[in-house]
């Protein structure tokens, strides 16, 4: 299928509806809110301008950023913190049209600061329920988990998420992949699944095929956030295609964190094409130098993406999302009128 259209691919791609389904709040903290919270809470960071901190969005691996990115996270203190987070974040939404977020939350970083599930909540549905008044927002949040804690102190978290139960549509699972296999969570999955959440898991970003494997079929997850590495294994393309199971993938963050060399070496586009249910995604956009529209932007500059696989993607992250069913038909109806005026 061709797509006619006098708009530049830029233009074209910002004006559909999208969904965004792999994004870390804490990786939306953009450097003037950090310098300026770590200012308002009285808390010394190793740099004092917005360049400075910029600077050091150089990353060799997962583990180099996610030092970063956790320093970072320590200026959020109180409630108003988690409110602009949020905000800022949500605005970005309105700006690009992401009409449905799935938002990994992840209270284990802030409880080391003294910061309560209560405080983190006030300020996180205060900003949400904002923007779905003002501009009829559509939010979902996944309870994430941090993969280099043991299983029991997850499960402890787990337990104090129970009073905030209705507000989460899932779990994940995020951190070092390395030594920290899906196994390792088990128990945490199906105590969840048994609480009536759904399931994602970070898996074959860093770690190997069979980790996307083992997400499968040990934690019985429905979607694998990132999973690029799941070409190392024929017999998993293959499930993948066949159960249609979705991978979220984030084209920036896996150059920023050298899972791929460049982006012309990027397997996204290879994996749509032979059938898998693949989408688009920002994971920590503050740091990886791009929000959901600039992913799509590289990967029709380097890759040559045409609007008939950009389109594609769009679908699949509706199809993907966590929504019902009816939800899902009413955004893909609205996607396809609005490819249609375009
Ligand atoms: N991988 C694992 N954990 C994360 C990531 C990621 O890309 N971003 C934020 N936490
Ligand atoms: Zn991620």
């Amino acid at each position: 299928m061709q797509i006619e259209s006098q708009k530049t691919f830029s233009e074209w791609l910002s004006d559909l509806p999208k969904a965004e389904l792999h994004l870390h709040i804490d990786g939306t903290l953009q450097a003037h809110r950090l310098l300026s919270l770590a200012k308002k809470n009285d808390i010394a960071l190793p740099y004092s301008t917005q360049e400075q901190v910029e600077a050091a969005y150089q990353f060799e691996n997962l583990q180099s950023f996610l030092d970063l990115y956790y320093l970072g996270a320590s200026v959020l203190i109180d409630e108003s913190d988690f409110y602009h987070l949020m905000m800022d974040y949500l605005l970005k939404c309105k700006e690009q049209n992401i009409v449905h977020a799935e938002i990994m939350i992840e209270p284990q970083t802030y409880a080391p600061n003294g910061v309560s599930f209560v405080t983190m909540m006030r300020g996180f549905d205060r900003a949400i329920e904002q923007a779905q008044q003002e501009w009829g927002q559509s939010v979902a949040l996944i309870l994430s988990f941090l993969r280099h804690l043991d299983e029991d102190q997850c499960l402890e978290t787990l337990e104090q998420a129970r009073a905030f139960k209705q507000s989460f549509v899932a779990i994940g699972l995020a951190s070092a992949e390395r030594d920290n296999p899906p196994a390792k969570f088990a128990r945490l999955y199906r105590a969840a699944q048994s609480q009536g959440y759904r399931t994602t898991a970070h898996a074959g970003e860093e770690g190997p095929a069979n980790f996307i494997w083992d997400s499968l079929r040990v934690l019985n997850v429905e979607r694998i956030d990132h999973g690029v590495r799941c070409v190392d294994d024929t017999a998993l393309l293959n499930h993948l295609i066949k159960q249609q199971v979705a991978l979220t993938v984030c084209p920036l963050s896996n150059t920023k964190l050298c899972v791929f060399d460049d982006m012309s070496q990027h397997n996204i586009l290879d994996l749509l094409d032979r059938g898998l249910l693949v989408t688009v995604n920002s994971d920590d956009p503050a740091y990886f130098g791009g929000y959901l529209n600039e992913n799509f932007l590289t990967l029709h500059e380097h890759l040559s993406m045409t609007r008939e696989q950009a389109l594609r993607l769009v679908e699949n992250s509706f199809k993907a999302s966590f929504l019902n069913d009816g939800d899902k038909v009413r955004y893909l109806e609205e996607l396809s009128q609005a490819a249609k005026a375009s």
